[in-house]
């Protein structure tokens, strides 16, 4: 597999830049679904896809811990201890080429998205089927996101922290507004409560142990504390990031998805200023939430 990502690596370092792909007013990533068949048809094709029992889907806005979540969620479904020798990547609805290739996927399988919940397969809602969301803290999500854009082939954005700060305020960054995309996902695990499990990434930071059982409840995977404690400590950020192959290695070299994996970096970014007016924003967006996010 290696090799073929190594390839793969290649292929899209030489890509051509295209505008960011757009549908209804939110902007994504110009992976190669999208260049093919443009944002419309890949949205269309998502909510096609053929649902199964038991099929999982980790919910997350862009940058709040999908790939730590994919590997927890597949520990406890495989019943292994082990992270995983594929990335979450190959269950990414929006990056797989031909989505039919998931109907060779066995049971259970877990697929993962950054799109809004009203584009997710229309079968796996009307099943009531399991999703995982894991919510971060949105300043955090903001600096992690601005260095990923930075690296992101399939990004176009080489500004400042500055302008990329402006944009999140703005709503424009691809996969749109963190905002509409966390309500959203409020409004639906208020409808489907047996359904949506939220995580926060904080949480999970501080007590991995705790929050893993609650998962494995949700999922009906019981497992032993020896198994949770095992699992805390493969998933958690320093074995990740040196045991995980990371696809995203495609501009100089190095991966950009194990940065600094902690709660807070926002303060070594964020100027006062800044910290002002997006605190003023969160009051006002989030008047109605009952999420419980910290910030450190
Ligand atoms: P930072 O850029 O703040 O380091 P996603 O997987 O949704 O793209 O999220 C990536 C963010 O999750 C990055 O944040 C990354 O370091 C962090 N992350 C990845 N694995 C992690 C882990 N095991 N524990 C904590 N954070 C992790």
């Amino acid at each position: 597999m290696q090799s073929e990502l190594e390839e793969k690596r290649k292929m899209m370092a030489k890509l051509e830049k295209v505008p960011q792909p757009e549908f209804e007013g939110v902007s994504y990533p110009s992976f190669m679904p999208f260049r093919k068949k443009g944002a419309k048809n890949v949205i269309e094709d998502i909510m096609n896809v053929k649902s199964r029992d038991s099929d999982i889907i980790i919910c997350t806005y862009a940058k709040s811990g999908t790939h730590w979540t994919y590997e927890i969620v597949n520990m406890l479904l495989k019943n292994t201890t082990e992270l995983d020798n594929k990335s979450k990547m190959q269950g990414m609805l929006e990056a797989v080429e031909d989505l039919t290739v998931l109907e060779g996927v066995p049971s259970p399988r877990i697929m993962d998205t950054h799109c809004l919940f009203k584009y997710l397969p229309k079968q796996h809602k009307e099943k009531k089927v399991k999703i995982v969301h894991m919510i971060r803290n949105p300043k955090d999500v903001c600096v992690s996101y601005y260095y990923h854009c930075l690296k992101d082939v399939f990004i176009n954005f080489d500004g400042t922290w500055e302008e990329f700060f402006e944009l999140f305020m703005s709503g424009k960054q691809p996969y749109g507004s963190w905002y509409n995309y966390e309500l959203e996902m409020e409004r639906a695990a208020d409808d489907f409560p047996e359904t949506i499990f939220t995580c926060y990434y904080e949480d999970m930071k501080k007590d991995p142990v705790r929050e893993i059982k609650k998962l494995a409840d949700f999922l009906g995977t019981p497992c032993s504390d020896d198994t949770l404690e095992k699992i805390a400590k493969e998933t958690s950020f320093g074995n990740m990031q040196k045991n995980k192959f990371d696809i995203t290695v495609i501009v100089d070299g190095k991966g950009f998805i194990y940065r600094k994996g902690e709660i807070g970096d926002w303060k070594n970014h964020f100027t006062v200023a800044q910290n002002e007016k997006f605190d003023a924003q969160y009051k006002e967006e989030m008047k109605d939430s009952k999420y419980k996010i910290t910030f450190e």
